[in-house]
C-alpha cells in the first residue's frame, strides 16, 4: 500500500495590514508571509475502507471535521469522486510540532499537506495553481502553505506573489501552551474598533496593496537585510490582541530586552517571534527569554526562515 510522508512548515507574518472589509465578511489584507523550519510531519496512505481517518500524537488536536486536515481530504473526495471511488478513503497521521492556535498556520499547513498528499496518492497530477485554488476553499492561509517561502498575500490572503525567498535568518518563537487567540475574534474586534478607517473603494484598496508591493519591507526582503526587515515588522492585529493579552506584551518586551533585531506577534497571535543576527544569538535569546519569563507553560523554539512549503520527505 502506497504512503507518503510530507513536511508541513509553519509560517510567520512579517507584515499584516488590514485595509478594508469584504462583502463575504472577511477582511482585505496585505500580508507578507514567511515559511519557517518548524514543521509538522503528515503521513498519508490509502485507507482500508472509504473512511477518512485522522490520528495525531497530541490529544488536544481534534480528529473530526473540525480538523482542517480532515476537511482537506473530504474536499478531495467531493471534487474527485472517480478517484475516491477507485482508491477509497485516506488515513492521515499528524506528528505535531507546531503550537496549536498560535497564529502560525499549523492547521492550514496540515491541510495543505493533505491536498498535496492526496493528489499524489490518487495520481491526480494537479498543478500548484489548482492545489492553491482548492486550498482557498479551506482557509485563507492554505494556498500560501502549499508553496511557502516568502510571499506577498492580498485579498483574503489567498492571492499570492512570490518574493525571492529568505533563507537562514534565525528567529526565536515563543508561545504559551495554554493560551489561544481566536482568529475570528481578533478580526471582529479590529473591525469594531478600527472599521471606520477602512478603505472603501476598489481603487484605493488596489493602490494600498501596490504601495506595499513597492514599499520598504519588500525592499528589505529583496536586499536580504535582516536588520531592516526586523525594523519594518508590522501587524495591525497587535492593536487588539496586545491590550487583551498581557502575556503577549510581556513576550514582546522580553524579546526586546534580550537584544533581538526586531520582535512581533505572528498572525492573530498569541505567538511572538524575535529576529536574530545569527543562530548563536538565537540560542542565547532563547535562554534569556526563558530566564526572564520562568513559566513552565512557555514554549520557546529556535528556528529559521526557509524557502519552501510542503515537501515530500518519504514515499513508500
Ligand atoms: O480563512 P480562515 O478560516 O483562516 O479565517 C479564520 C477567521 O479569520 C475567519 O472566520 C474570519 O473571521 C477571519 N478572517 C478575516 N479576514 C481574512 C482572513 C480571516 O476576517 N482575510
Amino acid at each position: 500500500m502506497r504512503s507518503y510522508t510530507l513536511t508541513a512548515p509553519a509560517k510567520i507574518n512579517l507584515y499584516l495590514e488590514i485595509i478594508g472589509a469584504r462583502p463575504d465578511g472577511y477582511h482585505e489584507l496585505v500580508m507578507i508571509l514567511q515559511s519557517i523550519e518548524l514543521a509538522d510531519e503528515i503521513a498519508i496512505q490509502a485507507g482500508s475502507t472509504d473512511a477518512i481517518r485522522v490520528r495525531c500524537n497530541q490529544p488536544e488536536v481534534p480528529l473530526d471535521k473540525s480538523n482542517l486536515a480532515y476537511r482537506a481530504a473530504e474536499l478531495m473526495a467531493v471534487k474527485f469522486p472517480g478517484a475516491y471511488a477507485k482508491y477509497g478513503g485516506v488515513d492521515i497521521t499528524i506528528n505535531k510540532h507546531i503550537p496549536v492556535a498560535a497564529g502560525l498556520a499549523g492547521g492550514s499547513t496540515n491541510a495543505a499537506a493533505v491536498l498535496v498528499g492526496v493528489d499524489l496518492l490518487w495520481n491526480l497530477g494537479l498543478t500548484r495553481i489548482e492545489l492553491e485554488e482548492l486550498g482557498a476553499l479551506l482557509g485563507s492561509d492554505v494556498p500560501f502553505c502549499i508553496g511557502g517561502g516568502t510571499a506577498i498575500a492580498t485579498g483574503r490572503g489567498e492571492q499570492l506573489s512570490s518574493l525571492a525567498g529568505l533563507d537562514n535568518i534565525y528567529i526565536v518563537l515563543a508561545k504559551h501552551r495554554n493560551l489561544a487567540v481566536s482568529t475570528a475574534w481578533a478580526y471582529k474586534s479590529y473591525r469594531e474598533q478600527f472599521g471606520d478607517s477602512y478603505l472603501q473603494d476598489t481603487e484605493s484598496l488596489a493602490a494600498r496593496a501596490a504601495a506595499v508591493h513597492s514599499g520598504p519591507m519588500v525592499k528589505a526582503i529583496i536586499n536580504t537585510n535582516a536588520t531592516e526587515i526586523a525594523q519594518k515588522l508590522h501587524n495591525d492585529l497587535e492593536r487588539v490582541v496586545l491590550p487583551t493579552y498581557p502575556q503577549v506584551v510581556q513576550l514582546r518586551e522580553a524579546f526586546a530586552n534580550a537584544g533581538v533585531l526586531g520582535t512581533m506577534m505572528s498572525g492573530s497571535g498569541p505567538s511572538v517571534f524575535g529576529i536574530c543576527e545569527s543562530q548563536q544569538q538565537a540560542e542565547q535569546v532563547k535562554i534569556r527569554v526563558g530566564e526572564m519569563i520562568p513559566d513552565r507553560d512557555l514554549d520557546l523554539f529556535v528556528t529559521r526562515m526557509i524557502t519552501h512549503g510542503i515537501q515530500i520527505s518519504a514515499s513508500v
